[in-house]
């Protein structure tokens, strides 16, 4: 704490009785956080008290500014184009940005993007973009910024140098029951983003029972957020809300992923999933002042997937980034394939009425999809494909999906995979009407 300011206790004790601190207070507290010399009860217990007291908008733009200082930001006004990205809250099948990010650059706009790992049930863009043989996530920032401004864009992990202050504050939140607080986790998330450099954000803030925010009211509170502290910055945020019903397009895992990526690429692959590609490319392009409306980026989108220029973009990613470009002409081949695949067989006739997706995404983690500790080691073949979706009526014995492991013959995890994923899917008599779309609302 500096000399004349307040120390750590007193500042936990006015965060406590609902006072506000001033800038120069969440930024000593955040330096403190950053260096290590406020310990992680204090730490924890400010966490606590932001919990229950929330922030207003000064303090949380002064917390997540101090946030993002707390380590390198990268500086990439040297590319003329303009920088925008996209950034998911999490869902199950969530491999949207694999497709967006080429296809936003074959449009003109610079795609600088930071991902992360899968995280619980939901998969990761950097554990997806290693399945294909020889991706490197791990380039250093001047590859990065250098591959940024040749190709429009490079897809690359977080570095130990990026919003320090956030992975200890991740980690405390994590064991201390303060995950679940709007202003640390819209702090979070856009301590990561403003330190890539952007001009403009795009927030997929998913909602439902597979998704981080439960429901619309919790969403939108999010997206307040995260507007607020954007605009402090001065960027632009537009946020999307959308449906976390049941998986994203049909496939979970992630070689099975890319493959699924791959297919939107080519201008096909399944509805929701291409939707999802096409209206957010359509928000990120608007943003950029490269489209005049959301409708005609939309447009754009759709043309890059289906003219080959977005998975033209797609192969010289791969390419640069020690990837095997084969991929996107014979997926098949080059990605690893299961030795197993078990059909999930329907136990009655009716219709799909739910399909939950966190219990989709656990099956998948069961058969080796995801990691059960930070230390596991994921099977890039693993995962579920779907053979139903919401809506679609299916007789008893009928294939629901396919589950695609490494596991010999009679391991349990096969048969505890099969009971989580038909736990997860509700039948009935009667359909539900169907679903024209994922997209809830969006907020500019
Ligand atoms: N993602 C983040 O990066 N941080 C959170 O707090 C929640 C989701």
């Amino acid at each position: 704490m500096g000399a004349a300011g307040r120390l750590p206790v007193e500042l936990i004790r006015a965060k406590r009785d609902g006072e506000s601190l001033s800038p120069a207070e969440l930024r000593e507290f955040i330096a403190g956080v950053t260096d290590g010399s406020i310990p992680d009860y204090q730490v924890a217990a400010m966490l606590m008290a932001i919990y229950f007291r929330g922030m207003t908008d000064g303090e949380l733009a002064a917390w997540a500014d101090a946030m993002v200082r707390s380590g390198d930001v990268l500086d990439l006004s040297a590319i003329a184009r303009p920088k925008i990205d996209k950034h998911s809250t999490g869902g199950v099948g969530d491999k949207i940005s694999i497709p967006l990010a080429p296809a936003v650059a074959a449009c003109g706009v610079a795609v600088p993007m930071v991902s992360g790992r899968g995280l619980g049930h939901t998969g990761g863009t950097l554990d997806k973009l290693e399945a294909i043989p020889g991706f490197r996530v791990d380039l250093d920032v001047a590859r990065f910024a250098a591959q940024v401004a040749e190709l429009g864009v490079c897809l690359i992990g977080q570095t130990a140098r990026v919003a320090p202050a956030d992975k200890r504050l991740y980690a405390l939140r994590d064991v201390t029951g303060t995950i679940e607080s709007i202003p640390l986790i819209a702090s979070s998330i856009m301590s990561k983003k403003l330190a890539e450099g952007i001009d403009g954000l795009v927030l997929d803030c998913k909602v439902g029972d597979g998704a981080f925010m439960k429901d619309a009211e919790r969403a939108r509170a999010l997206c307040t957020a995260i507007r607020a502290i954007g605009h402090a910055a001065g960027k632009q945020v537009t946020c999307v809300l959308t449906d976390m019903d049941a998986p994203i397009g049909r496939a979970v895992g992630n070689a099975l992923e890319i493959a699924e990526s791959i297919d939107v690429l080519r201008g096909g692959g399944p509805a929701d999933t291409r939707e999802l590609t096409v209206v957010l490319g359509g928000e990120m392009l608007c943003l950029a002042g490269v489209a005049a409306s959301s409708e005609l980026g939309q447009a754009r989108i759709a043309r890059a997937l289906d003219d080959g220029s977005a998975l033209a973009v797609f192969r010289r990613v791969v390419a640069a980034q020690g990837g095997d470009p084969e991929v996107c002409d014979r997926p098949a081949a080059v990605l690893p394939q299961a030795t197993r695949r078990l059909p999930v067989l329907a136990p009655r006739d009716g219709a799909v009425v739910a399909i939950d997706a966190e219990a989709v995404g656990m099956a998948a983690l069961v058969l080796g999809a995801g990691r059960r500790t930070k230390d596991d080691v994921i099977d890039a073949a693993a995962g579920i494909v779907l053979a139903c979706g919401l809506g679609d009526r299916v007789t008893a014995g009928q294939p629901l999906a396919e589950l695609h492991a490494n596991l010999p013959d009679g391991d349990p995890r096969l048969a505890a995979a099969a009971a989580r994923f038909l736990g997860a899917v509700h039948l009935a008599d009667h359909a539900p009407p169907p679903r024209a779309t994922r997209i809830l609302e969006i907020i500019r």
